[in-house]
């Protein structure tokens, strides 16, 4: 199956979103119903490791009747070219109600992963799913479809920046534990290609040894880092139990890029191009998205209650198009995304309207109207809203390392931090997982919050009535403790329908009963 990347925009309108050719090639789908009697893959050579599911399971990029389910085969000794995979889907965690199950190969090509889309579920359900293959079944995932029609309730967690050698991904850990989330939003810095910085043990930043040691720089590279990425207890458990919308930043690639090269590239770090193509590769091949190519930028939807598009600020360095697109003073989004995001603006119908990006949005300072992607790139988007008639905006944040709370200012001279008049939206930071943040000081008054000096996530609770973000998390210096620290509820705020203004909460909104988290890891 080709897609084009137009073609692949277009399935995002309706919904329906396309996957590349390797994806699905090997997918060859059955069902049945009812029933836990399946049979593992024909197999008839010595079972693998006990470990052959060493990097977990993971799920991700919901829609109203598919997720993508992933999982990696470690064939340790065994002399396989190619290994049959099978992947069953079902109601409930002990696998009586399957609902689908389908086979797949795993092969070196794509580093013995297996990513695919699992299609015909119901809307708003919750699933479990377990992988067989080489004589040995997985450990068991959970997932959940976006609901669709009618939505009265739905709760994102959103985080962004976890680098590894800063320290244990305890958040991750604690937000795992959340049966009430549907969906975890992942706004960049995944990974960082950085180089273990060697046994002098920085004051500040290299607190676990890095695999490899040195920057990522080839494809193997890039695959050796996310595998390790893939081991570490509170990430491993975070992707076991809810499904992941995931967007890079710049570190799944290289710091900071710009026209042709970047800051953390130098001449003795080889090709530029095929670098961000090794990247690129690792990402499509250890990440539970739906990838057109080079494309990240993508909506998904939860029924009348809330769009998500998310925008990919990276795509005019990492591979510019038109003339002049990865010029430093050009627009934020290249020309196509930027038609793209007017569309999904335009064809907007649901109650909120959430823009996710990867880097502050809003103005930062005393200067209303500076700062972020700079008034001149966010008022394209103020006017397609505004044009759309869409009632609430809000943004989601990450890179900055820093939980954030803002208005956003569409007329200086009219804003009002008191009554919210001059706002066109809200913007929220997530906060980093483990990356150092830092303190603000020189803020301006449509700033409500700004913490920088705890690791974080968010979470965004939507009704039809209003939007609530509560950022939980723990003191920096604690994540560097082997024993899990203690979270507590850091700040809420929250906007009414059609105020765009936040107001702090005095209390966070409680955690709910979700469906049954799956079972601990055997
Ligand atoms: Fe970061």
């Amino acid at each position: 199956m080709a897609v084009s990347r137009r073609a692949f925009i277009g399935g995002a309108a309706a919904g329906a979103l396309a996957l590349p050719a390797w994806l699905v090639a090997c997918s060859d789908e059955e069902r049945s119903s009812g029933s836990s009697e399946t049979s593992a893959p024909a197999y008839d050579g010595s079972p693998g490791p006990a470990d052959t599911f060493r990097h977990g399971v993971a799920s991700g990029d919901p829609t109203p009747e598919s997720v993508i389910l992933w999982t990696r085969l470690t064939t340790g000794d065994l002399d396989v070219a190619e290994a049959d995979v099978r992947v069953e889907v079902a109601e409930d965690p002990s696998f009586e109600r399957i609902v689908t199950t389908s086979d797949h190969a795993a092969s070196a090509s794509h580093d013995w992963t297996v990513n695919t889309e699992v299609a015909g579920l119901q809307p708003g359900t919750t699933y479990y799913y377990r992988f067989q293959a080489l004589d040995r079944t997985s450990t068991v995932g959970r997932t959940r479809t976006a609901p669709d029609g009618g939505v009265e309730h739905l709760r994102l967690a959103v985080v962004s920046c976890s680098n590894y050698a800063y320290g244990n991904f305890h958040a991750y850990r604690h937000l795992a534990r959340r049966a009430d989330i549907d969906a975890v939003v992942h706004l960049g810095d995944y990974i960082y290609e950085y180089a273990d910085s060697g046994d002098e043990q920085e004051s500040y930043g290299q607190f676990r040894t890095l695999e490899p040691r040195g920057e990522c720089l080839v494809l193997d590279d890039y695959r050796q880092r996310y595998a390790q990425y893939r081991t570490e207890p509170g990430l491993k458990e975070l992707h076991r139990q809810m499904p992941m919308i995931h967007l890079w930043d710049d570190h799944e690639f290289v710091n900071d890029p710009a026209a042709g090269g970047a800051e953390n590239h130098q001449p003795t770090d080889g090709d530029y191009d095929e670098r961000i193509a090794a990247a690129l590769q690792a990402n499509s091949e250890w990440m539970p998205t739906r990838l057109d190519g080079d494309v990240i930028y993508r909506t998904l939807d939860f029924g009348d209650l809330a769009r998500l598009a998310i925008v990919d600020r990276q795509h005019r360095f990492l591979w510019p198009g038109e003339p002049g697109e990865d010029a430093p003073d050009a627009p934020v989004l290249d020309g196509e995304q930027r038609r793209w995001l007017d569309e999904r603006v335009s064809s907007n119908e649901a109650r909120w309207f959430v823009l996710g990006t990867g880097s502050t949005f809003g103005a930062i300072g005393p200067d209303q109207a500076a700062g972020g992607w700079g008034a001149e790139h966010r008022e394209p988007v103020f006017t397609a809203a505004e044009d759309a008639g869409v009632e609430n905006l809000v943004v989601l944040t990450g890179d900055i390392h820093k939980a954030q709370a803002f208005d956003l200012v569409r007329t200086p001279g009219v804003y009002d931090p008191a009554t919210g008049d001059g706002t066109i939206g809200v913007e929220l930071s997530s906060g980093s997982i483990t990356s150092p943040g830092g303190v603000d000081l020189d803020i301006g008054p449509q700033f409500l919050y700004s913490q920088g000096l705890a690791r974080t996530y968010l979470v965004l609770d939507l009704t039809p009535e209003a939007a609530q973000a509560d950022w939980f998390g723990f003191e920096d210096s604690l994540k560097l403790e082997d024993a899990e620290p203690s979270e507590e509820w850091l700040a809420g705020f929250v906007t009414s329908a059609g105020a765009n203004h936040l107001t702090q909460a005095d209390e966070p909104k409680p955690t709910v009963p979700g469906p049954e988290l799956a079972p601990e890891m055997s």
